[in-house]
């Protein structure tokens, strides 16, 4: 079992954000990703759409016998996990538990902002799971829809990008939060601008750091952990690579030379 890959899937390039993280940290695993590029975002989408396309990304990795199931994008975490994790027999780790949980061990002063995708937001899937590992904690969030087309544009410090920031987080900072979640795929690669128009007294919890630290402590429970290196990725979509590979290639930090079209049953 130990030898099976780990499966990856987000509605796009932005769950390379976690898979470069579970990488990191375990250098032993073989990964397979699947961005779903025919059909992203899944941000705007309704909760039901959303649920179905995640059935089958999970079938299609299910399908070549993964050893673990990680759902990277938040938007599928917030409306799907539930229904995935039942379906199939196997550990199936999302990105909202984690990210919650360094949350609320960091917080000072309980006072946590979550900033994500329409459909993350919407769900309240953070705020449940952030109450429901500290009731006192309060939760402010925010939809930052227009980050992830930033993002994808390459716009990490660009001025509109910071203007934006700042229009979507000056709630949030008169709320006193001390604590944001990054909850979305893409918000990692905007650290430096949201620290900057936050302030240095807001910590940013990663939810991509750390979900690799959780699929790490799981596979280390199971006994499934691969420790022989290196480690290997294979990259599937559902659309033309050419973009996937372009802009992918940015979050990662190394070229995406192979990724093959697939087609989803
Ligand atoms: N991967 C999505 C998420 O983390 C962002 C992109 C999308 O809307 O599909 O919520």
């Amino acid at each position: 079992m130990s030898e099976r890959s780990i499966g990856v899937f987000d509605s796009g390039v932005g769950g390379l954000t976690v898979l470069k993280q579970i990488l990191q940290l375990l250098p032993g695993e073989q990964l397979l990703y699947l961005g779903d590029t025919a059909r992203v975002p899944y941000g705007s989408k309704s909760p039901a759409t959303v649920r179905r396309y995640a059935l089958e990304a999970a079938a299609f990795l299910v399908h070549h016998q993964v050893k673990m199931l990680v759902v990277a994008c938040n938007t599928a975490s917030s409306v799907a996990l539930d229904e995935l994790a039942e379906r199939f027999r196997l550990p199936v780790i999302g990105v909202i538990e984690p990210g919650a949980r360094r949350a609320v061990s960091l917080t000072r002063n309980g006072r946590i902002g979550v900033i994500g995708t329409e459909g993350t937001i919407k769900s309240q899937a953070y705020t449940r799971a952030i109450q429901s590992l500290d009731p006192c904690v309060e939760v402010f969030a925010a939809a930052c829809p227009l980050f992830v087309p930033l993002v994808e544009e390459g716009w990490l410090e660009h001025q509109v990008t910071r203007l934006t920031a700042r229009e979507y987080l000056q709630p949030l900072l008169n709320r006193n939060i001390d604590t944001l979640v990054l909850g979305c795929t893409h918000y990692p690669l905007l650290k430096g601008v949201l620290q900057e128009v936050l302030g240095e007294q807001v910590q940013l919890i990663d939810s991509a750091e750390a979900t690799a630290l959780t699929v790490a402590e799981c596979l280390r429970a199971e006994n499934r952990l691969r420790v022989v290196e290196p480690s290997r990725a294979r990259f599937f979509v559902t659309d033309v690579p050419e973009r996937f590979q372009r802009v992918g290639g940015a979050f990662l930090g190394t070229a995406l030379n192979e990724v093959e079209q697939v087609v989803l049953d």
